[in-house]
């Protein structure tokens, strides 16, 4: 992996909310803020449930990426997506959209508060066949929080089926980049950064063919 250069949001993010129209036009009004995953970053997650099949689905951190994605598997016809989510008001209030549009057979927020040294997700019971990881959270933009998504793929790795694909967001900072590096060093997981969406790609490095 080499350093990203830092970038904000850019004209990607203007085709991709173009390419994102079908999922947003007919739904509901959603709280899009600078919290909520770039739409470039959010295109590079909905090609990948199309183009790699991918129906079992969680996501650290929920917003209204949670919503999309599931409008996304009701149009497809198949998945689910289980969102983790520390924050009481925020799982209540993705849960609720969830509800409202008759999406909750598809997608659910659980409620993990964050616990433990190193801080993560409480962890109840989980989709043990986890085919595409989104990690978007915990909230990682305060000073000293840099490290906070670093526990995911220890604490999630076992749930990955073979062929399963991590994303991870926000890769223009430089607690993110930190993460990919040490991710890579301590395990076979390795990955591609897409700048312009702003996420890192990773997939488990085959084994050698002849051992
Ligand atoms: C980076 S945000 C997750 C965003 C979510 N994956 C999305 O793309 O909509 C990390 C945490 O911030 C909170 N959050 C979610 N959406 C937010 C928003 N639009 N603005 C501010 N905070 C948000 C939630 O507690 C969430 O777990």
């Amino acid at each position: 992996m080499t350093d990203p250069p830092v970038g904000p949001p850019n004209e990607h993010d203007a085709d991709a909310w173009q390419i994102l129209s079908p999922l947003i036009v007919h739904g509901r009004y959603l709280p899009w803020t600078s919290g909520s995953m770039r739409p470039a970053g959010l295109v590079q997650v909905c090609n990948e449930v199309v183009h790699g099949d991918r129906t079992h689905i969680l996501e650290c951190g929920s917003g209204v990426s949670t919503v999309l994605l599931a409008r996304l598997l009701r149009e497809r016809e198949r998945g689910v997506l289980t969102s983790l989510e520390h924050d009481l008001h925020w799982a209540t209030l993705i849960q609720d959209q969830l509800h409202r549009e008759d999406l909750d057979q598809i997608a659910r927020v659980v409620h993990a508060p964050l616990q433990g040294s190193p801080e993560w997700y409480r962890l109840g019971e989980m989709p043990d066949e986890i085919d595409l990881l989104i990690v978007d959270g915990p909230p990682a933009d305060k000073p000293g929080r840099g490290a906070a998504r670093a526990p995911a793929l220890a604490r999630l790795g076992g749930n990955l089926v073979d062929g399963a694909v991590v994303f991870l967001d926000d890769i223009d900072r430089p607690g993110e980049q930190q993460i990919i590096k040490s991710w890579e060093a301590s395990t076979d997981w390795r990955f591609e950064l897409n700048l312009p969406a702003g996420v890192a790609i990773g997939q488990r490095q085959p084994g050698p063919l002849n051992p």
